[in-house]
């Protein structure tokens, strides 16, 4: 029997705290607002989406929505980057992902003026998780920082593996337990021998974006296993990258999905915001 890691109670903590700090800011004259920007209508994003503007409105900051039609070009979007960068009452801005095949991602996304790069995709942001001297967390990685620390669990010696290489979530986590003394390795899909190098973690990274792949012989008992997945099985239900009914026996720690790493990346979002709010406020 492992324990659950509760992503949904640690979240609701994240954004309680941003709340209480986006009042204090108000309170010294300081609005704190996010820009996100949705081109198509891709259904998906489309709740991703929905989801921030809710959040930022429970939590007083102001949600500023751009809603575009998929037939946008890149220019449009280009001058709508630039116009945000230049708006004051814009601290953070998110273009969300993916968007439409005519428009080139990196472009736009380098686009972005890095101090308001809540996403922290810009190569300037990323350069500084690189160095360890970062102000802006990619949001997944950061949220999923959190909930290793709930679990009480020390990072530093611990062997840690993540199972995949992608921008957004795999790179930028090893870059952040490596900050914290784990050792790190980063799996893929050309990694030989992926069973034995999982099963000596003692933390375990999950973002392959693969139904159920990490099951119970992958996993060290007592280890604390992470599920960044957001798949569906054959029978069209929610599930992990991890197989979570033979996993949780074997495992110390676990995050369900739904409900662990998901409500943690929107909080670090919010969390993002108020930090670009601070630090463009001096
Ligand atoms: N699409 C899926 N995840 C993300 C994310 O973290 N940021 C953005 N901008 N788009 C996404």
């Amino acid at each position: 029997m492992s324990q659950l890691i509760d992503g949904k109670l640690i979240s609701a903590q994240v954004k309680e705290q941003v709340a209480k700090e986006v009042v204090s800011l108000k309170q010294q004259g300081i609005s704190v607002g996010l820009a996100v920007v949705l081109v198509g209508d891709d259904p998906a994003s489309k709740i991703y989406v929905g989801n921030k503007h809710r959040t930022c409105e429970a939590l007083g900051i102001a949600s500023h929505q751009y809603l575009l039609a998929a037939s946008t070009t890149q220019q449009e979007l280009l001058e709508l980057v630039s116009q945000l960068n230049q708006d004051p009452a814009v601290n953070g801005i998110l273009v969300q992902l993916p968007l439409p095949k005519h428009i080139d991602e990196t472009t736009i996304l380098n686009a972005i003026d890095p101090s308001k790069d809540v996403d922290a995709f810009h190569p300037v942001n990323v350069g500084k998780i690189m160095i360890g001297n970062f102000d802006l967390l990619p949001c997944t990685p950061a949220g999923i920082m959190d909930l290793i620390d709930a679990t009480g669990v020390e990072i530093s010696g611990k062997r840690c593996v993540v199972v995949g290489r992608s921008n957004i979530v795999g790179k930028p986590m090893a870059m952040l337990l490596l900050h914290e003394n784990g050792t790190v390795t980063v799996c893929h899909s050309r990694t030989k021998n992926l069973q034995q190098i999982c099963r000596r973690a003692d933390i375990l990274v999950a973002a392959v974006g693969k139904a159920k792949f990490v099951t119970a012989d992958m996993v060290k008992p007592g280890a604390a296993v992470i599920d960044v997945g957001m798949n569906r099985d054959e029978a069209g239900k929610l599930c992990g990258d991890v197989d979570f009914e033979a996993v949780e026996p074997v495992a110390g720690y676990i995050t369900p999905v739904p409900g662990g790493v998901g409500p943690m990346t929107i909080a670090m979002l919010m969390q993002n915001t108020l930090m670009a709010a601070k630090l463009q406020n001096g």
